[in-house]
């Protein structure tokens, strides 16, 4: 179960970080150095992640995903083919961050229950990860002050 779990945050992850690499790439605005370097944070971040993931899902006895295929088949982070403009991007972005954090948040409470709590406290770091990012971009988008 709680490898099953770390499948799909693994694949997630993978796909998350994909995007946000996608979307450093190719951001564009008046903005463009901050963005840049955000996206930059971001997918360097989030990869760091994919090695732990991977090498959990090992400890608990089961073969880690590692490719593509597999990946598109777990994934709860839809694939951007397009190049959307930046507002789009951070809005996409945000939508992704509090989907993992709703994941990682269910797998807290999976690793609590299989009493793995080393990789429950890596379920808190991860929420931890992806709230601060929610915020930021949450932070970028906002342009007044009700
Ligand atoms: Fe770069």
């Amino acid at each position: 179960m709680l490898a099953d779990n770390l499948k799909i945050l693994l694949a997630s992850t993978e796909t998350f970080s994909l995007k946000s690499r996608n979307f450093h790439w190719n951001i564009e605005g008046s903005d463009f150095p901050q963005y840049h370097e955000f996206y930059n944070s971001l997918y360097t971040e989030t990869y760091a992640t994919v090695d732990i993931i991977a090498e959990y899902i090992r400890v608990l006895d089961s073969y880690a995903p590692g490719s593509l295929t597999r990946y598109a088949e777990l994934t709860i982070i839809e694939d951007q083919t397009k190049i959307p403009r930046a507002e789009l991007m951070f809005a996409e972005s945000l939508e992704d961050c509090m989907k993992m954090c709703e994941l990682v948040a269910g797998m807290f409470d999976v690793a609590t229950q299989e009493r793995q709590q080393g990789i429950a406290n890596f379920m808190a770091e991860l929420q931890d990860l992806y709230s601060k990012k929610a915020w930021m971009i949450r932070s970028i988008l906002k342009t007044d002050r009700e």
